[in-house]
């Protein structure tokens, strides 16, 4: 199995390129099955759960091409309505095809997508909301099935905000018969994507980036072009690793106003930055002051940027108190900073106090998830010595060549066997 290596203590200095948001590209290719033809994504990044939901595609009997960050996908070919448990169970975000599967063919069958490393990850409001739109729901043997002849439009009040759940229950409405209003949705710049391409798609949708979304249902879809949105927290990761190691990057292909909560926050750790129109230039101060973090659905701190932030406050001047309030267990990378000399105290489970050290130590050091992943290789920059990550492929789900990225900003990370 692959890992990562890094000798730490090298400034980051120059130009990187954000690719396509993973968690804006999911949805939009789920979308594809809405749709009686040929969707093409563009801008779609290169990643293991990309070809996951491509997999999945397939074996549902849509035809795909994934050549030079463009995906097309032709779901005029779709047989089945089984996402099979082999195929769920490497990526939870499969959860949604159910709405669009119920919605086009009136009957899905989806393995149930179980806990993660980060959490016990429920899908209640998912299946609520399509049982609002008049499905029938019921567990069998590990799987959910959901069938409705015609969705009929309806009222969905999620209990909290839930991103995949918004869009899971927006594909499945633009279909339905009649009106319905989402209501606490989700606000990510990633369910505003989504709801454009279903406008472009011919769907009628108003509100989305509010925490109100209307929807008009129509009859059919048909196919579009569709550009997927620069990664916001790819985008975090480099502007964290600029500041951390005290360098100076010029980070391109980003949207700032998706990205507000990471700008506060690393401005109030005396970073410099400078906001273009798509880029962001961060220049990291010699004193990294400490700062206190909540994470909060968007457009609040992003859970997703949590670890990063973790790992930067390690070397921090002064205390740090980090509240994970979205995922009950998402501080599994903080173990592994503590093997690398950090100072850190979990309370409550979701409290981390985070006591600034002058440096970290390199050590071998095992990534849990996706972000856990990015936080681990920003320490490994910061650490003095040699810092091997494994269990890497956590990292090759989420982010597009982040080595190669890495080194051409002029740190010395290399993938080893
Ligand atoms: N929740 C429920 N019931 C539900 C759905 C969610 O209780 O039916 C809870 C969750 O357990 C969690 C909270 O609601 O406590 C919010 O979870 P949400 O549903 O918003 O998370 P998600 O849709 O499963 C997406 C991203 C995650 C990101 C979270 C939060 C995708 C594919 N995944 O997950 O991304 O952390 O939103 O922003 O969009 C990552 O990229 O590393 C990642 C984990």
């Amino acid at each position: 199995m692959d890992k990562i290596q890094i000798n730490g203590g090298k400034r980051l200095r120059g130009e990187v390129t954000i690719s396509g948001a993973k968690n804006a590209a999911l949805p939009l290719i789920a979308s594809s099955i809405l749709v009686n033809g040929k969707s093409r994504f563009t801008n779609v990044p290169k990643l293991m759960d990309i070809a996951s939901i491509q997999m999945l595609l397939e074996d549902l009997g849509a035809s795909c091409n994934f050549e030079n960050n463009t995906l097309t996908v032709d779901g005029s070919g779709i047989n089945k309505i089984e996402a099979e448990y082999e195929l769920v169970r490497k990526m939870r975000a499969s959860i949604l095809v159910l709405g669009p599967l119920v919605a086009r063919f009136g009957h899905a069958k989806v393995s149930m997508p179980g806990g993660c490393a980060i959490g016990a990850r429920p899908v209640n409001m998912h299946l609520s909301g399509l049982e609002a739109l008049g499905a029938e729901i019921s567990m069998d043997h590990g799987y959910i099935e959901a069938k409705a002849d015609q969705l009929i439009g309806n009222e969905i009040y999620f209990d909290i905000p839930t991103v995949t759940g918004t869009e899971n229950l927006m594909m499945a409405a633009v279909l339905a018969k009649g009106s319905s209003v989402l209501r606490n949705a989700a606000r990510e710049p990633e369910i505003v994507c989504l709801a454009n391409a279903l406008i472009q798609m011919g769907a009628k949708i108003s509100g989305a980036g509010t925490a109100i979304i209307s929807i008009e249902g129509v009859e059919k879809l048909h196919p579009a072009q569709i550009n997927v949105i620069p990664d916001r927290i790819e985008a975090g990761t480099f502007m964290v690793a600029a500041a951390a190691t005290r360098g100076d990057v010029l980070i391109k292909g980003c949207i700032p106003d998706h990205i507000g909560g990471i700008i506060n926050k690393l401005k109030a750790t005396g970073a410099t930055l400078d906001i273009g129109e798509n880029q962001i230039r961060v220049q990291g101060g010699d004193i990294i002051k400490s700062i206190d973090i909540k994470t909060q659905p968007y457009p609040g701190f992003p859970t997703d940027m949590q670890a990063q932030f973790m790992a930067m406050m390690t070397i921090a001047k002064g205390n740090s108190m980090i509240h994970e309030a979205i995922f009950e267990n998402r501080f599994i990378h903080a173990n592994e900073l503590l093997r690398m000399g950090a100072d850190i105290s979990i309370s409550n489970g979701n409290y981390a106090m985070v006591r600034g050290i002058d440096r970290l130590q390199a050590a071998p050091v095992m990534a849990s998830d996706l972000r856990a992943s990015a936080s681990l290789v920003i320490a490994g920059l910061i650490a003095q010595g040699t810092t091997v990550i494994s269990r890497v492929y956590h990292m090759d789900r989420g982010y597009e060549g982040i080595e190669k990225k890495f080194s051409s900003l002029g740190a010395d990370i290399q993938r080893i066997q």
